[in-house]
């Protein structure tokens, strides 16, 4: 490689001459350029305008030349992509005034002498890989030289001595690089030096007297090098000065008064060095100061008053000294400060009222010694805008008194840190209104009063820090809405009941710390808290669970009874009697529903997942080709590609074919695929159900003799399977066709032309719950689990009847586990009994049992098993036995009902269905029973004639 191109450089320097030989017009410049290009690489072609057939390179990208001598006066191939090594051939450029090369990935040793190029004021070569130390020669006769920057690349090695040559030099910049050593004891002479900026090196020494001969310096920056000793008085002959930087470096001793000659000074940064003193008098002189940073020295005493004449400062950072004293009074006249940290000093006094006077964006006093009651401060500053305050942090101080409620009106406050300190009182609901709210930190206080749920309206919080106060009452379940929330401890307080379920939906939670609090029941089941650590929930004797390593104790049964003649107003009136018949059901651990809600929630994910899934799943399920040809009228039919069987004998299926994967006939989608509707050559419509499940389901053998047990099941109030179709990639099961839609769209969803929702009366909802219930007693009968009972599986024909969808579909998966059951059949939100989440429970036809309670309330309350109110999570069950309990069940009645229902049956059928939903599985009859309870509700003797009068 390397031969061959100096062969052709040869080549092409022999060319060069030659045609130059032919061509005496043709200058210096061209035969330079090219071969300085000849060392590059180019990738992204910026340099094809350089051309060496041309005369005159003078209108080449990024060349420049003089008008008069027509010879190149400028490069600047600033960002063009080039790599390679900086060519010699740049020394022929004579006329060269200005070579900038910044902001490419040039590499190699610097490859020229600016010796030769005796016109040159400006060389940048900064933002490059250029690497090894810079020659000597490189600045031997540079008096030409204006500007140097060799930023930002990795040159290592001293600065060469030599560079004092450059007597003319205004600006030096060698910041980031590797240099070492001294500087050289000749750059402290150049008295044209502007700006010196040698920061981010390794260079070492001091600070020299001979500083005050850059009586020309407006800017030197030492930042981050080893520099060592005080800063000189000498300084303060450099009165041009508008910013010092020698910040990151051992620099000590104290500051020298001379500093206030600096009168153009905006900018002091002497940040991480090892000064030592008071600051005094002297920086009241310095009356164009914006940028003070002291911060982490060992600066002393008190905080001049005169800080107050400094009206331009913007930010004052003084953090991590050993300032003492309070803040002076002064302040209050620096109009145009934004940012104050004074944090870790030794300050005292008051927490001045001007901090929030002046508009400031972040205030920072935490680890001081700063006393007084919060409140007044912020209360007396209530008719001030405290917009612009982003950060605010008082933490571990000595302040007292209450969190104010004008906390409320710092409406752009992303950080607020106030811990550690004596605050009393609650936690004010306007927090709701620090909609910025990143993190918030009350901890190790003495708040006290409950969390408001107003907190969940902080949509911004990912970090919240309450613990070690006297915090009581329970979690907010607002907080299950703070989406973002990393960071929660909650611990060492006195929070009592239950963690909300809904927590479980915080999906980027990090640490959830409630040790140490009275909480009870059960963990929320979800991803995060089933592997939360323990120490997390420690110190809550009550709390239960995996996690803390301990059963769920069976919570105190308390009897529900049904009684037909009682209005549910008195539950706690111990067990009374179904009418006439003497029935006695009194259900243990019916209060457990609410625990069975956190099973309920943590499959929320997983449903949430699979939606994601299973879209993406019948999308290319959509793509299956499917020729009209595989649907023969024969009865049963093998082709190539399928084969079709209806059960009935039926003929005649080829209408359907072209419909069966038309998006115009799709009647839904259920967890096991697509439905469409398609019509048979006698007129007759049938509905298709494509499996989406494909994957899952078995061999072809065991699949037809699993749908074929399915044909042969019949029951008014199964919707019936009249056949299928088979292929390995594509299953069709063909199901007969119910008119009326199903029962989530009768009960939620319809409305007619009047905008009123169609609704079903007391005696329909009654017959759709006999219904279901009469067929699930078949299907159980037959040892067949349904498991995916929701509202939009039953359909509901044309006479009202209720006709169950989706039966045995659970039979066509290869397997039938846990993890199948809840993730791949997709069993709606709010159905799912309890057990599916308990691995040692076994799961038995009791799950639709838990599933028909659930509809039962459905649809006796015509509200979803899951609603998401504005502010909170309504689960069905535990929001019907709160009422139950309180005596107001009959609010809960479908509104639609009001004033048509017979309370003595709506009511035992309500409690029939919190029976139903009990957590433990062999608490909920079976049902058979089910239907002997609904017999004895509809009690023919009596209620027949009330209910004939509504
Ligand atoms: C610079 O060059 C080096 C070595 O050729 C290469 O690895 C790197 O990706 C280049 N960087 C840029 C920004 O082009
Ligand atoms: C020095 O060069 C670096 C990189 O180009 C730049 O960021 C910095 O501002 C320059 N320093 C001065 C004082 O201009
Ligand atoms: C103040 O200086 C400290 C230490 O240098 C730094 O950590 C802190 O971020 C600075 N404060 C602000 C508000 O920038
Ligand atoms: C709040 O301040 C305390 C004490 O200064 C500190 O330990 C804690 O980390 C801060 N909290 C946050 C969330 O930054
Ligand atoms: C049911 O109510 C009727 C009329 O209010 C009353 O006569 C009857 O005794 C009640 N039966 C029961 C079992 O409470």
């Amino acid at each position: 490689m390397r031969k061959v191109c100096s062969i052709c450089l040869i080549s092409l320097f022999v060319h060069l001459i030659f045609v130059k030989s032919l061509n005496p017009s043709l200058d210096d410049d061209v035969l330079g350029l090219i071969v300085f290009k000849a060392d590059l690489e180019d990738p992204d072609g910026k340099l094809v305008s350089w051309n060496e057939d041309d005369d005159s390179p003078c209108k080449w990208k990024g060349v420049r030349c003089n008008p008069r001598s027509n010879r190149v006066s400028t490069l600047v191939l600033d960002g063009f992509g080039l790599s390679g090594k900086m060519g010699r051939g740049l020394m022929q450029l004579k006329f060269l005034s200005k070579l900038s090369l910044a902001k490419n990935n040039l590499t190699g040793s610097i490859g020229i002498n600016i010796a030769q190029l005796t016109n040159l004021r400006v060389i940048d070569l900064s933002e490059n890989s250029f690497s090894g130390p810079v020659p000597s020669s490189f600045f031997e006769q540079c008096g030409s030289l204006r500007s140097i920057s060799l930023a930002n690349n990795k040159f290592s090695g001293q600065i060469p001595d030599s560079l004092v040559s450059c007597s003319a030099l205004g600006v030096l910049n060698l910041s980031s690089n590797m240099f070492s050593g001294l500087l050289p004891s000749g750059i402290w002479s150049l008295h044209g030096l502007r700006s010196l900026d040698v920061s981010d090196n390794l260079l070492e020494g001091e600070i020299p007297k001979e500083v005050e001969g850059l009586n020309n310096l407006r800017e030197i920056n030492l930042r981050k090098n080893q520099f060592t000793g005080p800063v000189p008085d000498e300084i303060g002959a450099c009165a041009l000065l508008r910013s010092v930087d020698l910040s990151e470096n051992s620099f000590s001793g104290s500051l020298p008064s001379t500093l206030q000659k600096l009168s153009l000074c905006n900018a002091l940064n002497f940040h991480s060095n090892l000064f030592t003193g008071e600051i005094t008098e002297w920086i009241g002189e310095m009356g164009s100061l914006q940028t003070i940073d002291l911060s982490k020295n060992m600066f002393s005493g008190a905080v001049p008053n005169v800080i107050g004449n400094i009206l331009s400062l913007k930010i004052l950072n003084i953090s991590e000294n050993r300032f003492s004293g309070s803040l002076p009074a002064s302040m209050v006249n620096c109009k145009n400060i934004q940012i104050l940290d004074v944090s870790r000093n030794l300050l005292t006094g008051f927490l001045p009222t001007w901090v929030f006077q002046l508009g400031l964006q972040a205030v920072l006093f935490s680890e001081n010694k700063f006393t007084g009651s919060i409140y007044a401060v912020v209360t007396s500053s209530i008719d001030v805008s405290h917009q612009n305050l982003q950060v605010f942090d008082i933490s571990h101080n000595e302040l007292s008194g209450e969190i104010p409620s004008d906390i409320g009106s710092f409406s752009s406050l992303r950080l607020l840190n106030m811990s550690k300190n004596s605050l009393i009182g609650e936690i004010p609901e306007t927090v709701g209104k620090l909609k910025a709210l990143y993190s918030l930190d009350l901890s190790e206080n003495k708040l006290n009063g409950s969390i408001p749920s107003s907190i969940g309206t902080c949509s911004s919080v990912v970090s919240l820090i309450l613990s070690q106060n006297s915090l009581s009452g329970q979690l907010p379940v607002a907080m299950a809405k703070l989406a973002g929330l990393e960071y929660v401890d909650l611990s060492s307080n006195r929070l009592t009941g239950t963690l909300p379920k809904p927590l479980a939906n915080l999906m980027h939670l990090v640490t959830f710390n409630v040790s140490h609090n009275q909480l009870q029941g059960d963990l929320p089941a979800g991803a995060f808290f089933n592997t939360i650590s323990p120490s997390s929930v420690a110190g809550n004797p009550n709390l239960c669970g995996a996690a803390v390593n301990k059963s769920c104790p069976a919570v105190l049964p308390k009897p529900i009874v049904l009684n037909p003649n009682s209005t549910g107003s008195d539950p706690d009136s111990v067990p009374q009697i179904l009418a006439h018949k003497k029935i006695l059901l009194s259900i243990s651990a019916l209060i457990a529903i609410g625990a069975a809600v956190v099973i309920i929630i943590g499959i929320i994910f997983v449903t949430v997942l699979n939606l994601r899934v299973r879209s993406t799943m019948s999308r290319s399920a959509a793509a299956v080709p499917l020729s009209g040809g595989d649907f023969s009228s024969s009865d049963t039919t093998h082709t190539n590609s399928g084969k079709l069987v209806m059960f009935s004998g039926e003929p005649d299926f080829s209408t359907g074919a072209h419909a069966l994967l038309n998006k115009d006939c799709e009647l839904g989608r259920g967890g096991f695929g697509a439905v469409y509707r398609t019509v048979l050559g006698d007129g007759r419509s049938v509905a298709i159900k494509k499996l989406t499940v494909s994957s899952l389901v078995k061999s072809q053998e065991d699949f037809e003799r699993e749908v074929k047990k399915l044909g042969k099941i019949h029951h008014p109030n199964l919707v019936a399977l009249e056949g299928y179709y088979w292929t390995p990639s594509l299953q069709l099961l063909i199901y007969e066709y119910v008119s009326g839609g199903n029962l989530y769209k009768h009960l939620h969803e319809g409305e007619d032309e009047d905008g009123n929702r169609s609704s079903l009366t007391w005696n329909e909802r009654f017959n759709i719950i006999l219904g279901i219930a009469k067929s699930l007693a078949h299907l159980h009968h037959l040892n067949i689990i349904h498991y995916n009972l929701k509202s939009s599986n039953i359909l509901i024909d044309g006479l009202g009847e209720p006709k169950i969808a989706d039966f045995g579909l659970a039979r066509l998966l290869p397997m039938l586990d846990r993890y199948v059951l809840s993730s791949k059949i997709q069993s709606a939100l709010g159905y799912m009994a309890p057990e599916f989440a308990c691995k040692t429970v076994k799961i038995t036809d009791k799950c639709d049992v838990y599933g028909f309670g659930v509809l039962v309330l459905e649809i006796v309350t015509g509200r979803r098993p899951v609603e998401y109110m504005e502010d909170d999570v309504v689960i069905l069950c535990d929001m019907v036995r709160g009422a139950l309990e309180e005596g107001r069940v009959d609010e809960c009645i479908d509104e639609r009902l009001q004033g048509k229902f017979p309370a003595e049956e709506a009511i035992p059928v309500v409690k029939l269905g919190l029976i139903c939903t009990s957590q433990v599985p062999s608490n909920r009859p079976d049902m058979a029973e089910v239907i002997n309870i609904l017999g004895l509700i509809k009690c023919p003797s009596e209620s027949q004639e009330e209910s004939d009068n509504n």
